[in-house]
């Protein structure tokens, strides 16, 4: 196998992979952006070239993601998890929110939320070690501010596979794992929040869509840099953003508008993760997915061995074969491949293909 500038198979499921040609592009404009004598990293974020930067990546999210023109774009700091208590601060407030757990990162939105109001577990798959989820699955009450739920768990690999119902509800959604990886329609929720480390870019960053009139709840004040309203009175500029992750975000955006869009991807993603799901299937037993059927990750494909002997020698032989960051997290063991949108389809095929050697003769 070989891969440009000498890369392995990287399962890394966060800062994953992000695609050659996005950062060939940025190392270039590191050091000068398109002949401005002025690398990306080192302009202000108030200058001319800057807001031609941040217009832009504003724009490629909203024609990547098919967002409406009633839904702001930030481009926050402070990654996903801030987000659990901005939310939580902005929108809960005293009141009363349901919760849909299902999995580590749902556990840690919960545990945030808590310090804000009144959490109802409108369902919790914790008893089952989160391998479901299913909207159908809850108990909703009827005084929530908004129905918090992460779209794919990325610990346990797995993902509710699609939109919420349109039933008046306000969603708000972590989509840190999957966003962009497949068509989702935006107007669906009240607000769409992830780290861009996975699908867009580096860390460091989270990108929060957020419906408008939303705006309007948000209670007076709040700390300026958790406050909603404040990042969109100034751009998400209210103190210097994370320049240089908007701009690579901005990139992959392009890069993924090229590729074919929204629908493009979600084939090519299914194709992926089938690779990998079929020598499972196909394995007799030996390697088991953690996940519901229904649920299965196309992101973060959480599998098992039939114990911790073939494991580690199973971790050991890939790893030497190419295979890298394979391991799982010790909440749910054995091992998990993330595959995310820049994961070359070449390496699911061959980790299919070593997966079934490895099965054969054992299962
Ligand atoms: C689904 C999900 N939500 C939230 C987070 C936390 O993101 P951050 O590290 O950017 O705060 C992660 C990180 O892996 C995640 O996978």
């Amino acid at each position: 196998m070989s891969l440009p500038y000498d890369r392995v198979y990287n399962f890394s499921a966060g800062p994953g992979v992000i695609p050659v040609p996005v950062l060939e592009e940025a190392r270039d404009n590191m050091l000068n952006w398109k002949g401005s004598g002025v690398g990306v990293m080192e302009m202000s974020h108030r200058g001319k070239h800057y807001e031609k930067i941040a217009a832009a990546a504003d724009a490629d999210c909203r024609e990547f993601f098919g967002i409406p023109d009633n839904y702001k774009v930030l481009f926050l700091q402070g990654g996903a998890s801030l987000q659990f208590t901005m939310l939580a601060m902005n929108f809960l407030n005293g009141g009363s929110a349901d919760y849909l757990r299902t999995g580590t990162w749902g556990e840690k939105a919960v545990s945030a939320g808590k310090l804000h109001g009144t959490v109802n577990l409108a369902h919790d798959a914790k008893g089952s070690n989160y391998d479901v989820a299913g909207y159908d699955l809850a108990q909703y009450s009827d005084d929530a501010k908004y129905v918090h739920f992460t779209m794919n768990e990325t610990i346990q690999g797995v993902d509710f596979l699609g939109d919420p119902p349109a039933d008046g509800r306000d969603w708000i959604c972590d989509m840190s794992s999957c966003i962009g990886s497949r068509p989702f329609d935006v107007s669906r929720y009240a607000m769409i929040y992830a780290g861009a480390q996975k699908n867009m870019g580096p860390s460091g960053v989270a990108l929060v869509l957020l419906r408008e009139d939303l705006l309007e709840r948000i209670p007076e004040g709040l700390p300026p840099m958790l406050d909603y309203k404040v990042m969109v009175e100034n751009d998400w500029m209210y103190n210097t953003p994370n320049t240089w992750g908007a701009y690579v975000m901005s990139l992959v955006f392009r890069h993924w508008i090229d590729f074919g869009g929204l629908e493009s991807v979600g084939k090519y993603n299914d194709e992926k993760a089938g690779h990998i799901y079929s020598a499972i299937d196909e394995s007799g037993g030996f390697f088991k997915v953690h996940a519901q059927p229904q649920n299965r990750s196309r992101m973060n494909i959480s599998f098992t061995l039939p114990d911790e002997d073939l494991t580690t020698k199973f971790l050991a032989e890939s790893k030497a074969a190419g295979f890298h960051e394979l391991k799982g997290h010790r909440s749910v063991g054995g091992c998990r491949a993330s595959i995310y949108n820049a994961f070359p389809a070449e390496g699911c095929v061959a980790l299919g293909g070593f997966m079934r050697e490895f099965a054969a003769g054992r299962s």
